[in-house]
């Protein structure tokens, strides 16, 4: 894995947002993949300030939890709206669908567009428990498009989104780690020594399925984009 330590988390959205437009430009189709959370902000304030060319890209987001509507304050669809999508003309946008009856259906449909628009860069982030995406620790290195239990952890980690700690949903729909081992590319992104203990088990752990982000150990191209305080346990 290719390694940039930088100073602090608005030089890693530099370092990340170059490499993204660097990427896509040019492009007559590019698909995009594309995160949540607080470490891609940086990034995605980028676009709105430069608003680079992004009519020949698709986006498909990692994930979405289940059970809210996609307008609610608190979807990753309306975060991704406010974010981006609202701010740049993207040729298509897509997100899992956590809001459906039937979620098995939603993964699959999710899993087909994957196959339909391979992912040529994927951007993530990583939890603190060194989740990518919501793939939880314990989940396999292979798992599609997959609905998950959220542990404590995490749902702990996502409360400060929520008004109310019991309004954080217990499920979410993710990309796989298989469908995010696809990608061609992929950029990691993480800043600050709440996630220090995550890297150092991403770079320098065994490959374990109890840290999940040790598995793009083996995919050959991808970059980590840390700070100082992340990389200090390496
Ligand atoms: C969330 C998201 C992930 C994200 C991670 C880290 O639960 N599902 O895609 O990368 O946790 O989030 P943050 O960047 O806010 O630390």
């Amino acid at each position: 894995m290719n390694v940039i330590v930088v100073k602090n988390a608005e030089e890693i959205s530099k370092v990340a947002y170059e490499k993204m437009v660097k990427a896509f430009e040019g492009k007559a189709e590019f698909t995009l993949g594309l995160a949540t959370g607080g470490s891609p902000l940086g990034i995605y304030e980028l676009f709105r300030i430069h608003k680079p060319e992004v009519s020949n890209v698709i986006t498909v987001n990692l994930d979405e939890y289940v059970g809210l509507a996609e307008d609610d304050q608190t979807s990753y669809h309306t975060y991704m709206a406010e974010q981006l999508f609202n701010h740049l003309n993207f040729k298509e946008n897509h997100l899992p669908n956590g809001n459906t009856k039937n979620l098995e259906e939603a993964c699959k449909n999710y899993e087909e567009l994957l196959q339909k628009h391979p992912v040529d860069l994927q951007l993530l982030g990583i939890g603190e428990n060194g989740h990518i995406a919501f793939n939880e620790p314990g989940t396999p290195f292979d798992t599609p498009t997959h609905i998950v239990e959220l542990t404590e952890s995490t749902r702990n980690a996502n409360k400060i989104y929520f008004e109310n700690e019991e309004d954080v949903p217990t499920h979410a729909v993710t990309m796989g780690i298989g469908s995010i081992m696809r990608a061609k590319e992929i950029i990691l992104v993480a800043s600050g020594i709440k996630k220090a203990e995550a890297v150092k088990e991403m770079l320098n752990g065994k490959l374990d399925i109890n840290c999940p982000a040790t598995a793009l150990q083996n995919h050959n191209n991808v970059t980590i984009v840390v700070d100082e305080e992340a990389y200090s346990l390496c």
